[in-house]
C-alpha cells in the first residue's frame, strides 16, 4: 500500500473538516489517525468544554504542546490538530520536525454551517455567527498561512476530493509526477 514516510498534520480553523479528512486519509494510506482533542480528552478524563471550564484554556494549550512533543518520534500518523494548535510557535516547530502541515480553509459561512449545532467548542459558544467567525479567522489566518506547507480550500468539496487533492499536492511537492 502506498504511504507517506512523514506525519501529516491537518491544521485550520474549527469546522474546516480536519477530523473527517484525517480519518479518511489515514484509512486510504495505511497510516494511523490521531485527533488531538480526543487524545487530550482521553488523557484528562474529561471533555474539552470541561477542561476549559475547570482547568482553563492555558492548561489546555499546555496539553496540546506536550501531546505534540510526544509525537516527535512517531511517523505515519495523520494528526487532526485543534484549531488553536498552530498559533504557538513551539507547536509549529514540533510539527515541522516530524511531518508536513496542511492547512484546510473554509469560508465563515461554511464553518458556521458545520459547527452550528455543535457544543464541543467553548471558544464559539455564544458566538455562532459569521461576523465573529470571520474576525477570528482573519486574526488567525496569518499564523495558519505561515505554518502551512500546503493550503486547500474545502468549501463545496467532499472529504474524498479533499483527500485526493492533498495526496496529489504532496506528490507534487515530492517531485513525483502522477
Ligand atoms: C480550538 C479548536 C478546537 C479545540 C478547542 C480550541 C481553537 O478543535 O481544540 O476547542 O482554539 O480553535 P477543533 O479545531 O478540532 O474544533
Amino acid at each position: 500500500m502506498e504511504t507517506f514516510a512523514d506525519n501529516i498534520f491537518l491544521i485550520g480553523f474549527m469546522g474546516s473538516g480536519k477530523s473527517t479528512v484525517s480519518g479518511l486519509l489515514a484509512g486510504k494510506y495505511g497510516m494511523e489517525s490521531m485527533e488531538m482533542d480526543e487524545a487530550i480528552e482521553e488523557q484528562e478524563g474529561m471533555s474539552i468544554p470541561e477542561i476549559f471550564k475547570t482547568k482553563g484554556e492555558a492548561y489546555f494549550r499546555k496539553c496540546e504542546t506536550s501531546l505534540l512533543m510526544s509525537l516527535a518520534e512517531r511517523r505515519h500518523v495523520v494528526v487532526s490538530c485543534g484549531g488553536g494548535t498552530p498559533l504557538q510557535k513551539c507547536n509549529v516547530e514540533a510539527m515541522r520536525r516530524s511531518g508536513r502541515l496542511i492547512w484546510l480553509t473554509a469560508r465563515p459561512e461554511t464553518i458556521l454551517e458545520r459547527i452550528r449545532d455543535d457544543h464541543s467548542r467553548p471558544l464559539l459558544e455564544g458566538h455562532k455567527d459569521t461576523e465573529y467567525i470571520a474576525a477570528m479567522l482573519k486574526e488567525r489566518s496569518p499564523k495558519y498561512e505561515a505554518a502551512a506547507d500546503l493550503m486547500i480550500a474545502t468549501d463545496g468539496l467532499d472529504a474524498e476530493t479533499i483527500c485526493s487533492t492533498i495526496i496529489e499536492k504532496i506528490k507534487e511537492m515530492d517531485g513525483e509526477k502522477c
